[in-house]
């Protein structure tokens, strides 16, 4: 689909294949290319909106993530995370993920669809109600992925996965307990405009430059 993005933001990498991360990039949050891992830390754990030992964890998973996502350890500690280049790197799921970002970071609007089909309605706490999927409506649909993928999906990916819509749902969800929700129009936007919603930015310092 064409780029929907705003024409003020800053360009991604294809090779940076997290959505997450790209928002935060296209944003000007992070640079698009060596952020070191206490930085990154940092703005993930604001992102997320935690405080006390939940906000530890978060920062810790974070570091751990960032440290072996370009397959150097040692070089991530050192100089930071190479966020584009973690396509093909150790946590490139190689097709066993959502396949809503295509190798050419190009959105595939039908993978959305797909995505959204593992939902419902929810009571949006902002009034009305808005498709989502909770955290079993994701299991659910991570579990197709990997079937999808069929025999080349690896015993790393589940653990992997829970490191990222499960996570998500945890930053960006809506709602409390079983009917906390991962709004799909939220999806859309993150992956289509590179946009978090305002709720989360406003946890971030501003963005460089
Ligand atoms: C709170 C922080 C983060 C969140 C919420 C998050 C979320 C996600 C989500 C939802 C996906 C999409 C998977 C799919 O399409 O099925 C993803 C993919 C990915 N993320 Fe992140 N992420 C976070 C942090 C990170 C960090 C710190 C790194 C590494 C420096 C990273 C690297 C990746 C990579 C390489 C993929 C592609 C995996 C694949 O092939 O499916 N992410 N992330």
């Amino acid at each position: 689909m064409p780029d929907q993005a705003p024409a003020t933001q800053i360009a991604v990498s294809k090779n940076n294949p997290c959505p997450f991360l790209r928002a935060l990039v296209a944003n000007g949050y992070v640079d698009g290319h060596i952020v070191p891992l206490g930085t990154l830390t940092e703005d993930i754990g604001l992102a997320s909106g935690k405080t006390g030992m939940g906000l530890i964890r978060a920062k810790v998973l974070t570091y751990g993530i960032a440290m072996i996502a370009n397959g150097h350890p040692l070089r991530s500690v050192t100089s930071g995370a190479i966020l584009d280049e973690l396509r093909n790197g150790p946590l490139d799921k190689h097709g066993a993920g959502s396949r809503i970002l295509d190798v050419d970071g190009q959105v595939n609007l039908e993978q959305i669809e797909r995505f959204a089909s593992f939902g419902q309605e929810y009571r949006n706490p902002d009034g009305g109600t808005e498709p989502g999927l909770n955290a079993k409506q994701i299991e659910t649909f991570m579990a197709d992925n990997l079937k999808r993928d069929g025999d080349k999906a690896r015993w790393t990916y589940p653990i992997m996965m829970k490191g990222e819509w499960p996570v998500l749902l945890d930053i960006l969800g809506k709602g409390e307990g079983e009917t906390r929700y991962l709004s799909v129009a939220d999806v859309r936007t993150l992956f289509v405009e590179r946009k978090l919603p305002k709720r989360i930015t406003d946890r971030l310092p501003a963005p460089a430059g």
